[in-house]
């Protein structure tokens, strides 16, 4: 249903079409991916803080590679399970986003001059979201808006506490791409969700809810050393931050 709903003719000029279809036109307009020479300035200064280990720097930065390249995995099936049409096509620009990105935080870890795993709870839920058994709506629900919200929120989170201005200028320039990104997964999930029983939407939202304090302990635990934070204080913090992320599920039809 959703397929027809975006690539029927005669819906063609629903909100949500012309909505992604503007998405699509953007994205090869603003798209580092579309840029012929490259866009970030490799000579600044590269500066890794020194509040963080060397080990935990690496990881992090080897963490975002991963969900990089577990988000052009998760593009991939939503474009073999959506077929040919207005949605491939966005999702073939953000493929296209996401290789790029992914390249970038390469080449800044080349710099590091080592490279690690990533961490493997990350890994793991990564995972668990791109088995063969995850919907259509629990890709874009996890990977459009709890993952790519939360990349969004952290990096700029990371320009305040991470002076690297190296790395401030490879996160800034694919912020637009990330952002284009989180409104394609919001101009999806209401269509979606509005097709889903008041039950299935709670077993939606519990999945979420799995899914992102999964996500939120494995990256915690990186940069915390064990016994760093109280563990309750460290649970109400997740907590308030989940009941942020429910609050945009519910105002997208999640409730
Ligand atoms: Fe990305
Ligand atoms: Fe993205």
């Amino acid at each position: 249903m959703l397929k027809e709903m975006i690539t029927d003719q005669s819906n063609q000029q629903t909100p949500s079409y012309l909505l992604i279809k503007g998405l699509v036109r953007k994205a090869n307009d603003q798209s580092i991916v579309g840029r012929l020479d490259d866009p970030i300035n490799w000579s600044l200064p590269f500066s890794p803080p020194g509040w963080l280990s060397q080990r935990q720097y690496i990881q992090m930065v080897r963490n975002l590679i991963c969900g990089e390249e577990a988000t052009v995995q998760a593009c991939k099936i939503l474009q073999s399970r959506l077929g040919p049409g207005l949605c491939h096509d966005f999702l073939e620009t953000q493929i296209n986003d996401e290789i790029h990105h992914a390249n970038l935080y390469h080449q800044y870890l080349d710099l590091l001059a080592d490279d690690i795993e990533p961490s493997s709870g990350w890994h793991d839920v990564l995972e668990k979201c791109l088995n063969s058994h995850t919907t259509v709506v629990e890709l874009i629900l996890a990977f459009h808006i709890l993952l790519e919200g939360e990349a969004v929120f952290l990096q700029k989170l990371i320009g305040d506490y991470i002076s690297c201005p190296l790395f401030a200028d490879i996160n800034n320039k694919i912020r637009n791409d990330e952002a284009r990104h989180v409104a394609f997964g919001r101009i999806m999930l209401p269509a979606l969700s509005a097709q889903l029983s008041v039950s299935e939407k709670k077993k939606l939202m519990l999945w979420a809810e799995d899914i992102w304090f999964a996500s939120a302990r494995a990256l915690v635990a990186e940069y915390l050393d064990p016994g760093a934070v109280q563990p309750d204080i460290l649970d109400q913090t997740l907590r308030a931050r989940w009941l942020q992320q429910e609050e945009i599920l519910m105002n997208l039809g999640i409730s």
